[in-house]
């Protein structure tokens, strides 16, 4: 479990490092491992809320709409090409930084949606999945004493990487949800948690699990932020392609200013539902790419060869991304309609395939507690935002809000209802 310290030179009351004690599901225990003469890299971390929120589900034979992967196939014409590219014979070790087609490809494509011409020998750099970007950016840029601001709810992945970079993060809160508005940014607290140790902010936006998006007034409160600072942007938008209700997405890419400082990270498994290949990739100035490659070449080195050339093939068509949007507002307007026949309240979501919703109506128990019981009892499973919290069972991380993935056919996201209905 996370806990909360306040820190010396708080400037505000949401200002706090971030520190860890053993969680129970560690495999090992520290006097397993003193015996050993071992010491764990990652001290306060144990299976992942997605991991055992999924066996749970499977356990009790209920939909899954917690973790967020599609349970439909992909494109059919996206697996003739990557079987294709095996019997041309691409089988065997691609280029490091990734196979320059797709590096082009991606350059085309973020030219084309957000402007920015990213060099794809020295900028573009092909990962396994968007998680190795992430790792091979923090590792590559933080070292030990910098801080990482990380703004929560946050995806689970960036602190326990922040700590084996040997940095500190620095948890700034979103504003919590009232009424029918969702969770809200407020700028000048990441202004204030800025300190001369400060390396970098994380920022996700389409963001898990909030499902909240970035405006242009964002990013220019952005620019003001970095400006002159030293401070660098890892931006993870592998939602980039889900933004609903006819807005665009706000990349950090469509600012000069926010590009010369920021890594840009996508997936390939959330835009062309193939969450199991593994492949995303980073964008980012020569200098920071160098040193983002020197990790990524003695971590995965390289990346599934057939997938990327079969990826490059298929990003041929930008209709296939394009239309991503208009494909999940569908199933969000689906899932957010029938959950308003229920004794939930959802909360609107602007973009990802995530879907939050009040259950204060139904019950008074805490996050985690009430997501287990509705898998068990009620045969659908989904995520506690206390999850997304450094301490789950802070006062202020259970907000009686849970999360919905509707990346799922509509027979199931229907089936889900039916359950909930009955609550
Ligand atoms: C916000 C965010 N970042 C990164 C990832 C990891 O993406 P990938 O599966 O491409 O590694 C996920 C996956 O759920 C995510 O939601």
């Amino acid at each position: 479990m996370w806990f909360f310290k306040a820190h010396g030179r708080q400037r505000y009351a949401g200002r706090g490092i971030l520190q860890q004690s053993v969680p129970s599901t560690s495999r090992l225990s520290l006097s397993d491992l003193k015996e050993m003469n071992l010491q764990t890299r990652m001290p306060g971390v144990g299976t992942t809320i997605f991991t055992v929120m999924s066996q749970l589900a499977i356990e009790h034979k209920a939909l899954n709409l917690g973790q967020g992967f599609p349970d439909f196939s992909p494109d059919p014409a996206l697996l003739d090409a990557v079987s294709n590219a095996m019997k041309a014979g691409h089988n065997q070790y691609p280029p490091m930084p990734g196979v320059p087609e797709l590096r082009a490809a991606i350059r085309k494509k973020a030219l084309d949606l957000y402007g920015h011409d990213y060099d794809e020998t020295t900028e573009i750099t092909i990962t396994a999945g968007a998680s190795e970007a992430l790792f091979c950016s923090l590792l590559a840029l933080i070292h030990p004493g910098d801080e990482v601001i990380v703004i929560e709810p946050f995806y689970d992945l960036y602190i326990p990487v922040i700590r084996l970079a040997g940095g500190t993060p620095i948890a700034v809160p979103m504003t919590p949800p009232s009424g029918q508005s969702s969770y809200r940014v407020d700028w000048q607290h990441v202004r204030d948690a800025i300190s001369d140790r400060t390396r970098a902010i994380i920022l996700n936006f389409p963001h898990n699990p909030t499902g909240i998006n970035l405006e242009e007034s964002d990013l220019d409160a952005l620019e003001k932020i970095i400006s002159n600072s030293g401070v660098l942007l890892i931006s993870d938008e592998v939602y980039e392609h889900i933004v609903f209700d006819g807005k665009t997405h706000q990349s950090l890419s469509r600012r000069p200013q926010l590009a010369a400082n920021s890594v840009v990270i996508s997936s390939f498994g959330k835009t062309y539902h193939v969450t199991g290949w593994k492949v995303g990739y980073c964008c980012a100035p020569a200098h920071i790419s160098a040193e983002i490659r020197k990790i990524h070449q003695f971590n995965a080195f390289t990346v599934t060869s057939p997938m990327q050339y079969g990826l490059a093939q298929y990003m041929q068509n930008s209709d296939h991304h394009l239309q991503l949007a208009s494909f999940y507002q569908k199933k969000r307007d689906r899932l957010y309609h029938g959950l308003q026949d229920t004794r939930f309240r959802p909360v609107q979501s602007a973009g990802t395939f995530f879907l939050l919703a009040n259950y204060a109506d139904i019950s008074d128990m805490p996050e985690a507690d009430f997501a287990k019981w509705l898998t068990i009892e009620h045969g659908v499973g989904v995520i506690p935002m206390s999850a997304f919290y450094h301490d789950p069972e802070a006062i202020e991380a259970n907000n009686h809000l849970i999360r919905f993935c509707f990346a799922k056919r509509d027979e199931t996201l229907d089936s889900a209802l039916k359950h909930l209905r009955k609550l």
